[in-house]
């Protein structure tokens, strides 16, 4: 029995760990890569905003333009700025040791980030950067703090002035019915050029893109698991037939 115990015990230490990860209050994301229109909004969000600085260099633009649907030609049109042929590694050509000098860290390629920080984790993050002008780009960020990274998003989203508030969710005001925290943001010390809502929403795909990066098989792997399983129960009641054959004459 203590055995038994002792066994369960060690079952469920990877649990724990995964619940010390999440030290700040994050807003819930939950991703779905059946969304192929999603999929593709992030896609170029990337592609414009953050492929700059960071690669994807365990995937190829091949496998992306088939999953998300989008024609060869066009993604290369498109969607591939560094005159990389469409069968090669999302690679950039920023080297690591220079990036490091300018932004105190190199950023990190983000092929598995989704799998390393969570959905949830990345949608806070790219909601999360606000005005501090203690730090070396004048931006500071809620879930990831003195972060080197600048606020590249600032003319989509606009800077905030203070802390956004990540995590606590919307509500409504009983006595007034007036939404609180409806936008993350209260203050803003530069507008940008798509309300909260809109920014969220393209917040969403991107992160949704960064989740489809992480794991291109979730899907069909789903799929599959249904037809494992379906394979098992029915293979279930031969395996019970068989077994009751084998035992019939045993007294
Ligand atoms: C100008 C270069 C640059 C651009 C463009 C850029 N980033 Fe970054 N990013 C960085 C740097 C540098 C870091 C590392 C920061 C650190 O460790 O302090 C980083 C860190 C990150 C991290 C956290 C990585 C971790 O430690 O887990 C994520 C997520 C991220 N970036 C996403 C994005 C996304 C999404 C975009 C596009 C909207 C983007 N970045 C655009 C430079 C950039």
């Amino acid at each position: 029995m203590r055995k038994l115990i002792f066994g369960l015990f060690i079952a469920i230490l990877p649990a724990l760990g995964l619940a010390a990860g999440a030290a700040v209050p994050l807003d819930i994301m939950e991703p779905d890569h059946t969304n192929k229109a999603s999929l593709q909004r992030g896609a170029a969000l990337f592609t414009n905003y953050c492929m700059g600085c960071h690669s994807m260099e365990y995937a190829r633009y091949k496998r992306v333009s088939e999953d998300l649907e989008i024609p060869a030609s066009l993604y290369e049109e498109n969607l591939i700025f560094t005159g990389a042929k469409i069968g090669e590694l999302m690679k950039v050509s920023m080297s690591k040791e220079q990036s490091a000098g300018w932004f105190g860290a190199p950023p990190p390629d983000l092929t598995l980030e989704s799998r390393l920080r969570g959905e949830s984790w990345i949608y806070s993050y790219l909601r999360g950067f606000y005005k501090d002008d203690t730090r070396p780009l004048g931006v500071n960020n809620v879930v990831f703090a003195n972060v080197g990274m600048p606020h590249v998003l600032v003319d989509m989203q606009g800077l905030c002035a203070v802390e956004p508030r990540i995590g606590k969710g919307a509500s409504v005001d009983p006595l007034s019915g007036n939404i609180n925290n409806a936008d993350a943001c209260p203050e803003y010390a530069i507008e940008g050029s798509m309300s909260a809502a809109e920014f969220d929403r393209s917040m969403y795909d991107l992160t949704n893109f960064l989740s489809y990066m992480g794991d291109p098989v979730k899907v069909e792997r789903e799929r599959l698991g249904v037809f494992a399983l379906i394979f098992v129960a029915i293979f279930f009641i031969f395996a019970y037939l068989l077994n009751r054959e084998y035992w019939k004459d045993v007294h």
